[in-house]
């Protein structure tokens, strides 16, 4: 997926510095550093969670799920990419709704946050028709120029009323430790 390349024509997604810009191999390395990187740095409260999106035994994008100072606050973060041969099919939406299920349901999260470039119109769509409310506009830059971004928020809430009755989760409690989350249990 990443060797193919991940990133297509303008409007570009994603806000520097990424690797996913980068000509191959370079792209593939840097990505893989960064995703190993993140998995070394798992410590209570602070993490990062990479999924692979499969559909039909193929992968063709990935799902992130982040807490910083997650254990204070309850808000998690998310990241996503298809390849563009799998964008536009409504996985989006559903890889978002699966992470989702996993943060509030799973994990205790309290809030989720979102965001993308103004004219990322199918990342900001998935927010929108998720429940997300708009939190706030910010500059970033994507391969050096500016461009504005849209801030989402997702309240446990606003989640509960969007909430799928079809998604299962598996594994998840002997996740917990690691996360710094305790056990719905306790103990
Ligand atoms: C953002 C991304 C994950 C969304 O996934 P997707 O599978 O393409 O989106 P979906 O097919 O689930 O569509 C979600 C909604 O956006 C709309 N949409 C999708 N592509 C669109 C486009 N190019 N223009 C306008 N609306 C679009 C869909 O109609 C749908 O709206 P609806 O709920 O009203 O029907 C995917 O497009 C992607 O990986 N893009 C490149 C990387 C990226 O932008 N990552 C996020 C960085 S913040």
């Amino acid at each position: 997926m990443v060797r193919a390349g991940v990133a297509d024509g303008p409007p570009h997604p994603f806000d520097d510095p990424i690797s996913l810009y980068l000509d191959s191999p370079d792209r593939e390395w840097a990505w893989l550093r960064g995703v190993w990187n993140g998995r070394a740095q798992v410590h209570d409260g602070n993490w990062r969670l990479y999924f692979v999106v499969v559909v039909d035994g193929e992968p063709v994008g990935m799902q992130d799920v982040f807490g910083t100072d997650f254990d204070t606050f309850g808000t998690v973060g998310t990241f996503s990419w298809l390849g563009p041969a799998a964008r536009g099919k409504g996985f989006g939406r559903e890889m978002r709704e699966a992470i989702l299920h996993l943060a509030f349901e799973g994990l205790g999260a309290r809030e989720a946050a979102s965001a993308a470039f103004s004219d990322n119109l199918a990342s900001n769509r998935v927010s929108e028709s998720l429940g997300y409310t708009p939190n706030g506009t910010e500059w970033a830059t994507r391969l050096l120029e500016p461009a504005p971004i849209d801030r989402w928020r997702l309240t446990r809430a606003r989640w509960s009323a969007h909430r799928r009755s079809d998604i299962t989760l598996a594994g998840v409690e002997a996740c917990l430790p690691v996360l710094g989350i305790p056990s719905p249990a306790g103990p």
